[in-house]
């Protein structure tokens, strides 16, 4: 039986907003690979590497790491910059891709990630709760079968890693299999995830795997409950906080994910499993719809533009 490293030579994240920077972090600090950082917006890549220089900086201030070890790893990340294009991207082992919550965004990029990059190359996607296995048939080339031998072997190498906000700090990387993905694969998908310092659980490639299928139906609840004016927003997370002794209350934590974001994973789960009970709360519909996404737009349910 063949036992399997993750044998990334060089990574490339795609996608440098809260999630992509965070992984371009640990796999430049941890896993020690050389890093190409990609995103169609130069501003999200330079407000990304600022944010990565200060979380540098915080972790050799408070001794964590040795400021050498802090230079190396920026020295290991590298930007491919918007009008290069993902096929910047031609010399990674693995792809990372870390792009806005969207089945038709991530179909299109898996689609042309497979036809610009060498057939070797893994494709992870970091989705919160997309199907991988609809992601992985996006890579089937154009005129081929699923069943051809083209058709089998592109989407085997598509693989769910999915990591957890923040990045740096979070523990856990949940690893999810497309119907189509090879053995090797997950091996190799899983040891990288361990290199970058996580531990790694595995799901089952339903809508919003195991720890969306928890957790935002439970975070929809809460912002129910504030639109049907059942409690305020302070009392809401102050009561999973203080009676719960969860870290900080469901509504903050939706913030901090990004209202976007939970939107779509709800809407996932609503239109995968046709359930009634996930039906997304209309506030938070209409907070997405004016722009309010949290933490990341300078409001949500909390403000935050001094931050
Ligand atoms: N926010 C969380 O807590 C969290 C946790 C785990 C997983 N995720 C998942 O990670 C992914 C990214 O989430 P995020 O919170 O980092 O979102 P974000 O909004 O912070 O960043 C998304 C980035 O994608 C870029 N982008 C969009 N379309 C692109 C394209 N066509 N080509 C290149 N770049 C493109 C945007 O410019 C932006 O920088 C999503 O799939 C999300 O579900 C998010």
């Amino acid at each position: 039986m063949t036992i399997y490293g993750h044998g990334i030579r060089t990574l490339g994240v795609l996608g440098s907003g809260q999630m992509g920077l965070g992984i371009a972090y640990v796999a430049a600090l941890r896993a020690k690979v050389p890093v190409l950082l990609h995103d169609r917006s130069s501003a999200q890549i330079q407000k990304g590497l600022a944010l990565m220089d200060r979380l540098l900086e915080k972790d050799v201030a408070k001794g964590k790491i040795k400021a050498e070890e802090a230079k190396e790893a920026r020295d290991r990340v590298s930007v491919v910059p918007p009008e290069k294009g993902m096929s910047g991207l031609q010399d990674v082992d693995m792809v990372i891709e870390a792009v806005s919550e969207s089945l038709p965004l991530k179909q299109a990029i898996f689609g042309s990630l497979a036809a610009d990059l060498p057939p070797s190359t893994i494709l992870a996607s970091n989705t919160s709760s997309i199907s991988i296995t609809k992601i992985a048939a996006s890579t089937i080339p154009e005129g081929h079968s699923a069943s051809s031998k083209e058709g089998l072997q592109s989407p085997s190498r598509v693989v769910g890693l999915h990591f957890f906000n923040p990045v740096p700090v979070m523990k856990l990387v949940e690893l999810i299999s497309g119907l189509q993905t090879s053995q090797e694969t997950m091996e190799r998908a899983k040891a990288f995830a361990m290199a970058c310092g996580k531990e790694v659980t595995s799901s089952q490639d339903v809508p919003g795997f195991v720890s969306n299928a928890l957790l935002m139906p439970f975070i929809n609840e809460a912002i129910m409950c504030l639109e049907k004016g059942i409690a305020t927003r302070d009392d809401i997370d102050k009561t999973l906080k203080l009676g719960m002794n969860h870290p900080m209350g469901p509504l903050q934590l939706a913030d901090f994910i990004g209202l976007d974001t939970c939107l779509a994973i709800q809407q996932t789960l609503y239109q995968g499993t046709g359930d009634s009970k996930y039906r997304p709360s209309i506030l938070l519909e209409r907070m997405v719809d004016a722009q309010w996404l949290g933490k990341k737009s300078g409001k949500g349910f909390y403000d935050y533009s001094d931050a």
